[in-house]
Formats: C-alpha cells, sequence, structure tokens
C-alpha cells in the first residue's frame, strides 16, 4: 500500500509515522503547500520523495489538484493521511481518493472543528478535548469518524501545555490507526 502524506507546518505526526515499525516504508511521497515549512527537511532526512507546490502559482485550486493527482499517480499513492494540510480537499481529489483521505484533528469532533481547535477549547473552559481522527469529505472536519481519545484539560493548562499532552496523543493514536487501515485489520469501535 503506497501513502502519501499532506502536510503544511511542523510535520511531528509525518515524524511519528517515520518513527513507526511496519509503517514508515509505506510512505512514498510527502505533499506540501509550504516551502518554508519545517516538514520539508523531516522528508528529506528519510528520504521520502516530496511534491511542494505554491498555491498562488495556479490559477485555480481544481488546477494545483490537478497536478497533485498527477503525482499520486505517479507514485502509485492508495491512500491519503492528512497531517496538518491547512487546505480543504477539492472535488478534484476527493473525485478519486474518497473513502481513502483521513485527516487528524485535534478536538473530540463534532466539537470545536476548523482553525485553532485547541484555543477553541480552552477558551469554552470544557474539562476534556482529545483527538480525532476521520475520513475527509467536502466538509470541515465533518467527515465519518474512526477514531478518538479524550484528553483532560487541567485548570492550569495554558495554550502550550494542552497542546503538548495533545500531541502526544495523536502521536501514538494516528500511526496505530494508519497501520490498522493499511493492514486491513481496524476494528470499528476499537478506539471509540
Ligand atoms: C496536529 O495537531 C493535527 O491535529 C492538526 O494539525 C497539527 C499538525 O501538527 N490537524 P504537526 O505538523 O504534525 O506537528
Amino acid at each position: 500500500m503506497n501513502v502519501a502524506v499532506f502536510a503544511s507546518g511542523t510535520g511531528s505526526n509525518f515524524q511519528a509515522f517515520m518513527e513507526t515499525k511496519g509503517l514508515h516504508h509505506h510512505i512514498v511521497l510527502l505533499v506540501c503547500d509550504n516551502r518554508h515549512a519545517p516538514v520539508l527537511p523531516k522528508a528529506l532526512f528519510h528520504n521520502v520523495p516530496t511534491f511542494v507546490f505554491e498555491p498562488t502559482n495556479y490559477t485555480t485550486k481544481e488546477a494545483y489538484e490537478r497536478e497533485i493527482v498527477k503525482q499520486l499517480m505517479a507514485f502509485d499513492v492508495e491512500w491519503i493521511f492528512l497531517a496538518g494540510y491547512m487546505r480543504l480537499i477539492g472535488p478534484t481529489i476527493l473525485w478519486v481518493y474518497e473513502g481513502r483521505i483521513v485527516n487528524i484533528h485535534p478536538s473530540l469532533l463534532p466539537q470545536f472543528k476548523g482553525r485553532g481547535a485547541i484555543k477553541q477549547a480552552l477558551d469554552a473552559h470544557v474539562n476534556v478535548t482529545g483527538v480525532t481522527i476521520h475520513y475527509v469529505d467536502e466538509g470541515i472536519d465533518t467527515g465519518p469518524i474512526i477514531a478518538q481519545e479524550r484528553v483532560y484539560i487541567r485548570p492550569d493548562d495554558t495554550f502550550a501545555s494542552l497542546k503538548r499532552r495533545i500531541q502526544m496523543v495523536e502521536h501514538k493514536l494516528y500511526p496505530r490507526v494508519v497501520y490498522e487501515l493499511l493492514n486491513d485489520s481496524f476494528v470499528k469501535g476499537d478506539f471509540l
């Protein structure tokens, strides 16, 4: 199974994939929309080919997504895992890959969709938030949920401390779920 990871930023989840036995050899391509993203040197380090594009160099979203699909085809990609990819997946990619695109979001969806989910949880003064892994559809963080894990919010939590604990959960949960999806051993309900 060939996998592409889409990321725009730090790439700590990408790094977690690369450090997971039985998973890293599936990753054949990193797609990135930001040529300054810290995830890029990580891909270089792990010898993962990258496709870096500048959305402003294209007239439409359809145009750059066509280019992405071309790259995915060239690498025989079967699954796409979004890991901090800061763009909505449009119909051009969905048409080919729907049901095989998965995202990770730092909240217990459907709570706190969209950007700034960790801050949204802190601002709402809830005492529990978490991590959700879900299939991607045309909406913002609306696709069917695959797995969720809770993270409790402490009274003295800051944005940084909460983010750290959320990411610790992400780095364990995401590789596990990806591994199980690729190996067809995913048991629904296991992670919910
Ligand atoms: C993660 O917290 C993920 O939940 C969200 O974006 C962040 C990406 O972090 N979608 P990183 O680039 O993998 O460090």
